[in-house]
């Protein structure tokens, strides 16, 4: 299960850990209101349900109710049930019938999970709800919807599908559309029921804008609940002269990859008895007077696997003139945990206190290390938006988003096992006008990005137009995103008038 996914994704500020007096435990909690008030009114399906209700008055759909008594039902022509093959992680379904309206097959899990786990069936109903009106009318057949959230769709058959080799109980190419609102393979031929969809991060706005009729779809941001994925909006730039002109970086001590995945690599700590720092402090013969533990990380840098995040904490202190970058927070409360904890202060590979985005701000390099689902959730956006320039992780996975970012355009690509890193470093440094070219497209993406519009218009061409193989084979539901969110389409409309009037003056300006 995720329990540990919530302290990764803290580490770029999601949420935000507090700190024990007594030992650095770290527990996490949401961060502002707004998402505050959204999981107490997940709380209670009936609150929510009244407040859906409320809100769309009379249509069918409004009879939403998230409970755990959802008929789980198999959807398509095809024998094989989805549920019995998907393990070991859950496969999420939103059910829909004329009669009741929406239904959710709730979980158990840490409210961080809930949370996300009830924001994807929020942004598959209210996603219907906008641009399928007619699908959701009382002579329409009821449909299911699959879907996943967690940090990347955790089934047995990612084994299958990469051997190529159909272990019992795989049927991948006889499931229904899973749509995922999480990290998946760059190659999508390995599972090819997956839609990869809105990334789960940047849902909660989009939610609400789907649910609030006539503020849609302005060229302006929308309200995000302090969740910093978008970081800054071109405010405070420091020029790129006075960037501290080293790599920043500060998250959790957090696996990479799953263990279905070629490259999966435990966190600096897994086990007390498969413990690389522990290697590392006793190689170097810790405890015993002043310990000397350079000689015990050069040779830890040596080993393929240790996970990258390590990788740069260990390059870090050993030459700290390019890299700042510390571990902050370990994932887990588990055995291992007092021996993390001591092992974190004694090398110093723990933070004693977390960067915030101001203090980010002031570095010239980023990098966006990829944890469980090989991508940061919350890392890339952000730090793109940063004065200084990204080195972007380029995994084997990849985000809802990641076609529209470029290399060597709005980011310096770097390896997964961060082989050339100094190399791009030094490159880096050599080339100014370069990177602040490339910082300044990756600001300006940012900017485009974090609209209403092109958000919406992203969980359109994603999600909207995924669903269709779903609920709409025939396509005859769907309404065109123009004529959900015509507001801008009459700008554009006025703007063409204009456009057209201006060159009409234009030409009798010179005809005269
Ligand atoms: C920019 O600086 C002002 C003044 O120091 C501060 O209040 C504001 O929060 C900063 N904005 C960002 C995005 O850092
Ligand atoms: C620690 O060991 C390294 C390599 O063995 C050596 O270069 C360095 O001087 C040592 N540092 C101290 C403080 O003794």
């Amino acid at each position: 299960m995720r329990t540990t996914e919530d302290a990764d994704r803290a580490s770029e500020s999601l949420l935000r850990p507090t700190t024990t007096s007594s030992s650095r435990v770290c527990r996490w909690r949401r961060v502002g209101g707004g998402l505050g008030a959204l999981v107490v009114l997940f709380g209670a399906g009936a609150a929510l349900a009244a407040a859906f209700g409320a809100r769309d008055g009379d249509n069918v759909a409004a009879a939403l109710a998230f409970d755990k008594s959802a008929p789980t039902t198999t959807t398509g022509d095809s024998h094989v049930n989805i549920r019995d093959e998907w393990g070991p992680g859950p496969l999420h379904e939103v059910h829909w019938d004329a009669k009741t309206g929406f239904h959710y097959d709730a979980h158990d899990g840490s409210s961080f999970e809930k949370f996300e786990e009830k924001l994807g069936a929020r942004m598959i109903q209210s996603t219907v709800m906008k641009y399928y009106p007619t699908r959701l009318k009382s002579d329409q057949p009821s449909f299911s919807v699959y879907y996943t959230v967690e940090d990347y769709p955790k089934t047995k058959c990612w084994k299958s599908a990469r051997t190529g080799l159909a272990p019992e109980g795989c049927h991948t190419d006889q499931w229904p559309r899973v749509y995922n609102f999480a990290s998946q393979p760059k190659d999508a031929s390995l599972l090819p029921a997956l839609d990869q969809v809105t990334l789960i991060t940047i849902a909660e706005p989009l939610v609400d804008m789907l649910e609030h009729e006539g503020e849609d779809a302005k060229l302006e941001p929308p309200n995000w609940p302090k969740q910093q994925v978008f970081g800054m909006n071109g405010e405070n730039a420091t020029a790129w002269e006075n960037l501290i002109p080293k790599i920043a970086w500060q998250g959790t001590d957090y696996r990479f990859y799953g263990p279905e995945f070629d490259g999966f690599k435990e966190d600096s700590c897994h086990h007390p008895n498969d413990c690389v720092l522990n290697q590392i402090w006793q190689r170097a013969g810790g405890g015993h007077g002043k310990a000397n533990y350079t000689l015990a990380m050069r040779e830890t840098l040596a080993r393929n696997d240790i996970t990258p995040r390590l990788r740069l904490v260990l390059n870090s202190l050993l030459d700290n003139s390019w890299i700042d970058a510390k571990f902050f927070c370990v994932a887990r409360y588990d055995s291992r945990f007092p021996l993390r904890v001591k092992l974190g202060k004694e090398l110093r590979v723990e933070a004693d206190r977390k960067m915030t985005g101001d203090d980010l701000a002031k570095y010239r390099y980023h990098i966006d290390l990829g944890g469980a689902g090989g991508t940061t959730w919350t890392g890339t956006i952000h730090k793109m938006s940063l004065p200084g320039v990204l080195f972007h992780h380029e995994t084997a996975m990849r985000d809802s988003y990641f076609d529209s970012i470029k290399p060597w355009v709005h980011y310096i690509p770097v390896a997964e096992d961060l082989r050339d890193l100094r190399q791009k470093f030094d490159w880096a440094q050599a080339n100014p006008q370069k990177c602040k070219q490339i910082s300044a497209a990756a600001s300006a993406w940012v900017k485009a990005f974090n609209t209403r519009r092109a958000l919406l218009r992203h969980n359109y061409n994603t999600l909207a137009v995924n669903l269709a193989k779903t609920i709409d084979p025939s396509k005859k539901h769907l309404v065109p995103f123009e004529k959900a969110h015509p507001s801008a389409m009459l700008g554009r409309m006025r703007q063409r008038i204009l456009n057209g009037l201006r060159r009409a003056a234009r030409a009798r300006a010179a005809a005269q």
